[in-house]
């Protein structure tokens, strides 16, 4: 009871904030209480078997069972009631949770919105598809989605096994390569929310988060229209300069849509300034961190793909002036 008051929050199961996290809190409860109810009765009556033995034999090591037929009677009552009793519970158990998973993965899943969700060593793409349009958002480690939208994830794996995890949300679903999984969610009150890989993915497995901000339909509908915008040009000198180093040494990985910078190994930042936090959700998005970032990734997430930038200072400065702007 001590270790679950320290559940709730936000990446916790025991704080549902939407339709398949809610159907899970409910399953959870439900085996809570079946459990705690038939551990007490098993004590309680082990506990009354040893005193009433004690009673009876207070000088016995070792009793003889009793030999009376009506006591044997009772006593075979009594284990064949507790085994039809424990198969009703089992069977009663089953029966809860196959409807919690039909709830969570129906076959024919109603879709407001999609997001294709891919994963990758270790970090979170996401694109959204504007209907109507051949345009898209991508951004990565924070994924908005309107309260109350069947929201339906694309889940696709660039390397290796993945599993998108968001336990106020919904259940775990993995994300593997050459494969397609679906996941419908249905976020029903605005939070941030914190999302982790749950596949063991290598050395930085525990730092792949992502946050998902479930907001009202008006602010994600202002939220996507920034998205979708390309990045300012720079408006001075300085931030001038931080572009033209931007794209000398960031442009072969990263993408920012209205520049010269196209490639795709690392995530988009076009709007890169208006996350929350960097690295997979490992550091607050601040010009410290960042800069901390860019200079020397591997000392934040040994292994990742990100190479140590030798900038000199002003340059350093320059492109975290730059990468500022794109809001
Ligand atoms: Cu990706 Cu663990």
């Amino acid at each position: 009871m001590l270790a679950l008051a320290g559940c709730g929050g936000i990446q916790s199961a025991t704080n549902p904030g939407g339709r398949g996290a809610d159907a899970i809190y409910g399953l959870w409860s439900v085996f809570l209480v079946v459990c705690a109810v038939v551990w007490l009765l098993v004590m309680a009556a082990l506990v009354w078997a040893m005193l009433r033995r004690r009673a009876r034999h207070p000088m016995a090591l070792a009793p003889e069972l009793d030999s009376d037929p009506n006591t044997k009677r009772r006593l075979r009552r009594t284990v064949e009631l507790a085994t039809v009793a424990t198969l009703v519970i089992l069977l009663g158990l089953t029966g809860a949770t196959y409807g919690v998973v039909s709830k969570i993965f129906p076959v024919h899943p109603r879709t407001d919105l999609t997001i294709e969700l891919t994963g990758h060593r270790w970090w979170w793409e996401a694109r959204y598809e504007l209907p109507g349009t051949s345009a898209s958002v991508v951004t990565a480690n924070e994924i908005h989605l309107p309260v109350g939208a069947d929201v339906t994830f694309v889940l696709r794996s660039d390397d290796v096994i993945h599993s998108l995890w968001v336990p106020n949300l919904d259940g775990k679903t993995d994300l593997i390569p050459g494969q397609t999984n679906t996941l419908t969610v249905r976020a029903d009150r605005p939070a941030t929310y914190r999302g982790q890989c749950a596949e063991f993915c290598g050395l930085q497995h525990a730092y792949m988060g992502l946050f998902v901000v479930a907001e009202s339909p008006p602010k994600f509908d202002q939220w996507l229209e920034t998205q979708r915008r390309p990045a300012p040009p720079p408006d001075n000198p300085d931030v001038r300069h931080g572009l033209d180093v931007f794209m000398a040494n960031c442009a072969s990985c990263h993408r920012v849509r209205g520049t010269g910078a196209t490639a795709t190994v690392g995530p988009d930042l076009t709007h890169v300034a208006s996350r929350a936090t960097i690295a997979a959700g490992r550091l607050p998005n601040t010009p410290g961190n960042l800069g901390g970032w860019v200079a020397d990734a591997q000392q934040q997430k040994p292994g990742v793909l990100m190479p140590p930038m030798r900038l000199p200072p002003a340059d350093l400065q320059s492109v975290l002036h730059y990468l500022g702007t794109l809001r």
